[in-house]
């Protein structure tokens, strides 16, 4: 067996990439490290905790000591490192959490990494970053791994600064790490503050949907399940040292998007034209320092790798919306003190250990 760690595993992506790797791999142990922020739900993962090759360490990546602690229990050969604080708007209104998380928890996890590698270990480092770094782009052009980094929010910034240590390391110390760059995720178990499970939660509890300034701000979108299969791609076959962008050739405005769940929706829910979601809509004041327009080009990973986008949008939308209507409960559960106390309750069960 080999040992891989996830960081962020109950995070949204994590989550997904850790069902991904214990159903795919019988042969690694998948170990979850994360600290259950606001945006860790072990209720994410209810179906792993049977599953003999699933661990979990309730640690924080800023605490360098417990982190040491999960490197002395497991021989670890890999690490997949999502754990972050992920929210824009969040960081503009409390950064110093964005510094200690992706900075300091970043450099925390290269050091002992480095350490590993001195005594003789190879493990390899898989840092999972954003197409956020590059900043804005004008209507024309795309993000390329040689695209100069331009973060504009304290997230970007904080992402660009962990990026730039992992490359730092590769080059000091000759780690066997390797970047990768995604542009937006969408998909089940995203935290309801992001534009798409944010939409259609609040159409499912007719709440209005707030959009910033004109709505003409585009992003690339990528359904979650790709993205993890460009991750099991990139982590197991890419040389030491390279740096892929991951995106899914799929371009929106935000106002777009929003009409087209909308659209979705009413479908589903037998809303007439009189009783249409879109009457929810909102413009509100822009976010400061909202970058314009992110495109990706995630043509070296095809190139080399072979990787494409599998999902086309409009499935993964409907997906995603079947999933959020089915799972209700999920949503009120997470947005209430309940799944505090239930992620309070399971991290004193001591699992396996
Ligand atoms: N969501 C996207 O569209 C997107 C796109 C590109 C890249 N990314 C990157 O992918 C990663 C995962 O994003 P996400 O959307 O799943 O994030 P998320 O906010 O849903 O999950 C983050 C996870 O990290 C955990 N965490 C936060 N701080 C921690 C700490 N100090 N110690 C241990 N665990 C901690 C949280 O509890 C949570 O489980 C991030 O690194 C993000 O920058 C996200």
């Amino acid at each position: 067996m080999k040992n891989i760690v996830i960081t962020g595993g109950s995070g949204f992506i994590g989550s997904n990439l850790v069902r991904y790797m214990v159903n795919k791999y019988k042969n690694y142990n998948i170990i979850n490290v994360d600290c259950l922020t606001y945006a860790g739900n072990l209720l994410n993962l209810v179906d792993m905790e049977d599953k003999t090759n699933y661990f979990f360490e309730n640690i924080d990546i800023a605490d360098f000591q417990s982190l040491k602690h999960v490197f002395e229990k497991y021989q670890i050969d890999g690490i997949i490192h999502l754990a972050a604080e992920s929210h824009v708007d969040r960081s503009i209104q409390n950064p110093v959490k964005f510094v200690q998380t992706n900075v300091i928890g970043t450099f925390n996890l290269l050091e002992l990494v480095r350490e590993h590698h001195d005594n003789g270990f190879n493990c390899r480092f898989h840092h999972v970053s954003t197409d956020e770094v590059y900043g804005s782009l004008g209507n024309e052009g795309y993000f390329t791994e040689t695209t100069r980094y331009s973060p504009n929010s304290p997230y970007s910034a904080s992402k660009a600064s962990s990026d730039h240590f992992v490359r730092a390391y590769v080059k000091t110390y000759g780690l066997n790490a390797v970047i990768t760059n995604c542009s937006n995720n969408y998909g089940p178990y995203q935290f309801p503050e992001k534009l798409i499970p944010l939409t259609i939660s609040n159409i499912i509890s007719g709440k209005n949907i707030s959009i910033y300034g004109d709505g003409l701000n585009i992003r690339d979108w990528l359904y979650v399940i790709d993205h993890c299969e460009a991750i099991d791609t990139v982590f197991h076959k890419s040389d030491k040292g390279e740096t892929y962008n991951i995106g899914g050739h799929n371009e929106w405005t935000n106002i777009d998007i929003v009409n087209f769940i909308c659209e979705t929706m009413d479908d589903k829910l037998n809303l007439f034209p009189d009783r249409s979601s879109k009457n929810l809509i909102q413009f509100v004041n822009d976010r400061a320092g909202h970058d314009r327009r992110y495109a990706i080009d995630a043509s070296k990973i095809q190139n080399e790798l072979g990787w494409i986008p599998k999902w086309t949008f409009e499935d993964g939308i409907e997906t995603t919306i079947d999933w959020y209507l089915s799972n209700n409960d999920w949503i009120k559960n997470i947005t209430s003190s309940e799944y505090l106390q239930y992620n309070e309750k399971i991290t004193k069960i001591n699992w396996r250990s």
